[in-house]
């Protein structure tokens, strides 16, 4: 396992790169990552490029044994770029250019953005090509999906139609748009959702067209990165580092160009209200790890309290540095890189802290990273292993991008059953893979198939091979909804998964912020929130039923055989603790083995090598916890990560 650091060599005085990096190996740090802002200091002026800097800064790491990331400083080109072509600024919704003056400004399509961002990229990529020192690459930085309203966008969204639908009359009929008079009677009529409408005013079908298309323009610029980096510079890996933010171009097709995952992963400092809420941390790394399936890099970890466009947020406590690196490596990182080593001193994010404050004296959080960096070293045979899993989740952005469209209820967001599902899963010491949709299911027990909304067709049908051959599905409210292009199916629900489920939906209701009883047949009562969906049994048993509001004594879970394989059905959104109990006896009835004892913020993942299997045990909680795990003793201070190899301690 690796430990590397974001260092910004531009920022700083030279006098100080070689004591950084003097102390960099000393700690153990294996590599750096640079230049993803340094355009204006690459090329300076319109064709005249500088490397000699970053070759010295380059140099400097290389000759003490420190591998260099490289990125393409495409995120912020300079402003001399923007004055001579002033199209290459992104248009707001308003049909106006952005004020200029943070980063990120560029439009992705722009011609002469393009021209000069691939002039920068190939002049970069066939200077440092023979240096062995560069040990990848990172495109641009933190992608968003293309919302630019530029002419040159609006073309290229009307060429996107065209090529999908040929006639217009094929898109009238596919976003329905007889409502309101809204057909169509040429390309050049279709605008992208200018304006300040209310989202809701506007035509879901219409809507989540546009959100493929903006995701879409975001991976074409992506790969067109990738394809000069690898014709120029082959044989080194590329990825692009990338979060969680308002407009996600769609992971699993951007990473499908790229030859790793990396993400940014900054988990809170500051104990968040409601303890569940801990668990998103391990969600999104497994989340993360599920994009490519397999082992993936950390570009960007928590070094200190964050703060600039934030009030400044708590210290990472004692044991948070060290913990939650290992936490990343628990859940199928193999390298993870600090934001960043020392905290800016000038910029905007000055107040976004690294390892090493403005004082510029190493201290109580340098110590914990010089701490995990020795730990990483003892820990290289982990590199490359496998979290294997009995039990996934599906993710689809087509989801995410209609649920945010049409948030269904007051309070409803498509995440939520899904870390709840994950939560469950994840206290019952599972590893738990969540991987995109249209993913072979094959090798799993149990497949949880949370608010199927959109339909995809073949999605349906692997859902139900995998449950005729065997396997255990786990369905949930809010399920064929939506045909494939955002409009309502006209069948009772869950429609295509009616078979599947054993049951259909008579009426729904969604209660918003009310809460509905729900109790299972061996008397345990748990809470729904949020959506109830009345439901008639008609192959399947009845499992759990509402125990208030008028439809009480109703079906609230139901469970069906189908094939070989055995199908669950939520009808509510339910509390965590329904879907604590529900999981258990999932599990336990698919015959997957689980952990007896984990108490509530402990998580337990294993990573399988080619002849070892590691066993990580992480208390993230800032308390002693103390239990027995299936007979064994075991004591964590707070943040402490407990790995075992057969047996024997590692940590
Ligand atoms: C993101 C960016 C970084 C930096 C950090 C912290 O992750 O990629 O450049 O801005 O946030 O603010
Ligand atoms: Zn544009």
């Amino acid at each position: 396992m690796r430990i590397g650091v974001d260092y910004y060599p531009e920022h700083w005085d030279k006098a100080l790169w070689q004591q950084d990096a003097d102390l960099m190996a000393k700690t153990g740090v294996k590599l750096v990552r640079l230049a993803e802002f340094a355009w204006c200091r690459m090329e300076p002026r319109e064709g005249e490029f500088t490397f000699d800097w970053l070759d010295e800064a380059v140099d400097i790491f290389a000759s003490r044994g420190i591998g260099v990331v490289l990125c393409t400083p495409t995120s912020c080109p300079p402003l001399w770029l923007y004055e001579k072509y002033p199209s290459a600024v992104q248009t707001g919704k308003d049909g106006r250019r952005i004020a200029t003056g943070i980063r990120g400004h560029r439009c992705m399509n722009d011609p002469d953005f393009l021209r000069l961002a691939g002039r920068m990229i190939d002049e970069m990529t066939r200077h440092y090509a023979g240096n062995p020192s560069i040990i990848a690459w990172q495109i641009d930085n933190e992608l968003e999906a293309n919302f630019c309203f530029c002419e040159r966008c609006i073309g290229k969204y009307r060429a996107w139609l065209k090529e999908k639908y040929s006639t217009v009359e094929a898109m009238n009929k596919a976003y329905g748009n007889v409502v309101w008079s809204g057909e169509y009677s040429s390309w050049e009529q279709v605008q992208p959702p200018f304006g300040s409408y209310p989202q809701a005013w506007l035509n879901p079908a219409f809507m989540l067209d546009f959100n493929r298309y903006a995701s879409q323009s975001t991976i074409a610029y992506s790969d067109w990165q990738a394809e000069i980096l690898r014709r120029n510079c082959p044989g080194r890996p590329v990825t692009t580092n990338t979060w969680f933010c308002e407009n996600m171009p769609d992971f699993y097709g951007m990473f499908k160009g790229l030859d790793f995952l990396s993400y940014d992963n900054y988990p809170t400092t500051s104990a968040p209200d409601d303890p569940e809420a801990l668990y998103t941390h391990a969600f999104h790394l497994d989340l993360m790890r599920g994009v490519k399936r397999q082992p993936f890099w950390i570009m960007e970890q928590l070094s200190g309290g964050m703060g600039c466009w934030l009030p400044m947020a708590r210290m990472p406590e004692p044991g948070m540095i060290k913990g939650y690196g290992l936490q990343a490596f628990a859940h199928g990182a193999d390298t993870v890189v600090f934001f960043r080593w020392r905290t800016a001193a000038i910029g905007a994010e000055m107040h976004w802290h690294g390892l090493i404050d403005h004082s510029n004296v190493p201290g109580r959080r340098f110590r914990e990273f010089a701490e995990l960096c020795s730990l990483a070293q003892s820990l290289e045979d982990v590199q490359g292993a496998a979290n294997k899993a009995d039990a996934a989740i599906l993710f689809s952005f087509e989801n995410e991008y209609a649920f945010k469209l049409q948030p269904q209820t007051h309070g409803y967001y498509y995440m939520e059953q899904i870390q709840r599902l994950h939560v469950a899963f994840t206290r019952l010491g599972l590893n738990v893979d969540i991987i995109g949709q249209h993913e072979d299911l094959s090798g799993y027990r149990i497949v949880a198939a949370p608010e199927m909304y959109v339909t995809d067709a073949g999605v349906v049908q692997r859902l139900h091979d995998f449950a005729a051959q065997g396997g255990t599905v786990i369905l949930t409210t809010r399920s064929g909804v939506k045909d494939e292009n955002n409009n309502c199916i006209v069948a009772p629900l869950p429609t295509v998964y009616r078979d599947m489920a054993g049951a259909y939906v008579t009426e729904y209701n969604p209660i918003g912020g009310d809460t509905v009883e729900v109790r299972f047949a061996d008397g345990t009562l748990c809470r729904g929130k949020q959506w109830c969906d009345v439901m008639q049994a008609e192959t399947a048993e009845v499992i759990a039923s509402y125990a208030s509001e008028y439809f009480a004594g109703s079906p609230a879970i139901l469970r069906n055989t189908y094939g070989q394989g055995t199908v669950y059905y939520i009808a509510t959104v339910g509390k965590q603790e329904l879907y604590d109990h529900l999981i258990r006896s999932v599990v336990e009835s698919a015959g997957v083995p689980f952990a007896e004892g984990l108490p509530p913020q402990v998580e337990l993942t294993t990573r399988t090598g080619k002849d070892t299997e590691y066993r990580f045990i992480f208390n993230n909680a800032n308390r002693y916890q103390r239990f027995r795990l299936n007979g064994e003793e075991i004591a964590l201070a707070p943040f402490e990560m407990k790995i075992t190899s057969h047996g024997k301690n590692i940590s």
